[in-house]
């Protein structure tokens, strides 16, 4: 169980033990790396509050920057996380002023800030002395973003704070914190949360069941991801950037309604040369309809624009969005078998080309897997219906490119002409 740390004045400031350790010393580098729901995100949200008291106590003046590699609006930031941090200690709720968008002591001295590390780190960079730097969600940290935050955080005794799920041995972020050694960059995994909830203790049994060893460690116990034939997509797609030419086909926009535990979650794509593009995705847990169509226009510039194909499971989501916002919203049809024509539909691309900006598609993409025999190993012909939403979004989207065989046109023609020669 977590304990108090040393200082009297921090009490009610409970942790995992084996963050301990890592809060009690001064390190320019702290951080922790593992796998789901071991409390690394809330320890060091809690944490860059402890931090903030501290500094504006002992006089400094400045901005704790929380960072990740991309954020469009701060609904993607650690902001509710800390928030939610703060409220949870009374003395750390009496210290800070917590506004909508913003999250300051009251004494003015300590202020937040929340970046964008690839795009938006130049508008903050010089502007105000960074006391402490937390990037969460790490892993897709790149070297260039790397390159630049680190030297920006400069101020004497300045610390900067990772968190991170392992995904790629040699990612940038790998090689920066886990490879090379730092004595206050630790391991966590759930079993050293004492807080680890039962909805993922549930979700976990599900994942040792179901999914091959490979994935299942790497989701819970900061294994690094090796590609398995369980996956469904597994060799199919990559994450890299691109810039959308004007000759390709779509957009193909696609929405699923989310419920209390799913996320709604909208993808965007295009087609050219028989390779599939995803370019911007909008995904959240718990999105009120009334939030729907703002989220979506913030996350999917020119969403209202164009037709989305929708779950047609909601029609009375739909007649909303229609009437505020979004009018080009249709039904899709889901025929019988839809999810495994649909499936094949996305296999039958060249290449799907995942935008890193796309985090939750990309995770889904690797995640979407068939069911494995637990004690064989073996992979069974079943779809296990979790970690599909945004990808039946691309589902719904490509509905009508299905039916006209869009990715398969090319080797029918050549194959009518064989015939009729
Ligand atoms: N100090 C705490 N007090 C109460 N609950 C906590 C605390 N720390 C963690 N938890 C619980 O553990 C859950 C998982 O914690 P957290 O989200 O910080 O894990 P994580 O390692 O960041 O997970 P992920 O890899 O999914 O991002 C939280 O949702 C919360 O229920
Ligand atoms: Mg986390």
């Amino acid at each position: 169980m977590g304990e108090l740390l040393n200082d009297e004045i921090y009490a009610d400031v409970v942790i995992p033990d084996k963050l301990i350790p890592v809060f009690e010393s001064k390190s320019r580098y702290k951080g922790a790396y593992g796998g789901r729901g071991s409390g690394k995100t809330r320890t060091f949200a809690l944490m860059t509050a402890v931090e903030g008291y501290r500094l504006a106590e002992a006089g400094a003046s400045g901005i704790i920057l929380c960072g990740r590699e991309f954020m469009n609006s701060l609904n993607e930031s650690s902001l509710e996380e800390i928030k939610q941090a703060i409220k949870s200690v009374s003395w750390l709720n009496d210290y800070y002023e917590i506004g909508e968008k913003y999250i300051r002591t009251k004494n003015r001295r300590v202020a937040y800030a929340f970046t964008g590390l690839r795009h938006n780190l130049d508008s903050i960079k010089g502007k105000s002395r960074i006391l402490l730097a937390w990037v969460d969600e790490a892993e897709n940290v790149s070297e260039a973003a790397w390159r630049k935050l680190l030297p920006t955080v400069r101020e004497d005794d300045s610390e900067v704070w990772i968190t991170w799920n392992p995904e790629n041995k040699g990612s940038a972020t790998d090689k920066r914190f886990r490879q090379v050694e730092h004595e206050f960059i630790v391991e966590m995994n759930h079993n050293d949360n004492p807080f680890f909830p039962d909805v993922l203790e549930q979700e976990r049994l599900n994942d040792q069941e179901n999914l091959d060893d490979a994935t299942y460690r790497w989701i819970w116990e900061g294994a690094y991801l090796e590609a398995s034939d369980a996956q469904i997509f597994n060799g199919k797609f990559v994450v890299r950037e691109f810039e959308r030419h004007p000759t390709w086909n779509g957009p193909y926009n696609g929405l699923d309604f989310g419920f209390s535990t799913d996320p709604t979650g909208a993808t965007n794509s295009w087609e050219s040369d028989g390779i599939l593009y995803i370019e911007y995705e909008a995904c959240k847990v718990g999105l009120e309809i009334d939030d729907t169509p703002d989220y979506l226009k913030d996350n999917i510039p020119g969403i209202e624009k164009y037709e989305l194909i929708a779950d047609n499971a909601r029609p009375e989501s739909i007649s909303y969005l229609k009437r505020n916002g979004i009018p080009k919203i249709k039904a899709c049809v889901k025929g019988k078998g839809s999810v495994e024509d649909g499936i094949a539909h996305l296999k039958g691309y060249k290449q799907i080309v995942i935008h890193p900006r796309c985090v939750n598609t990309a995770k889904e993409f690797r995640l979407y897997s068939y069911k494995t025999d637990r004690l064989s190993g073996e992979i069974l012909p079943e779809i296990i219906d979790k970690h599909n939403h945004l990808i039946d979004s691309l589902r719904y989207a490509h509905e009508r490119t299905m039916k006209r065989g869009a990715n398969t046109k090319r080797h029918r023609a050549t194959a009518g002409k064989r015939t009729y020669r």
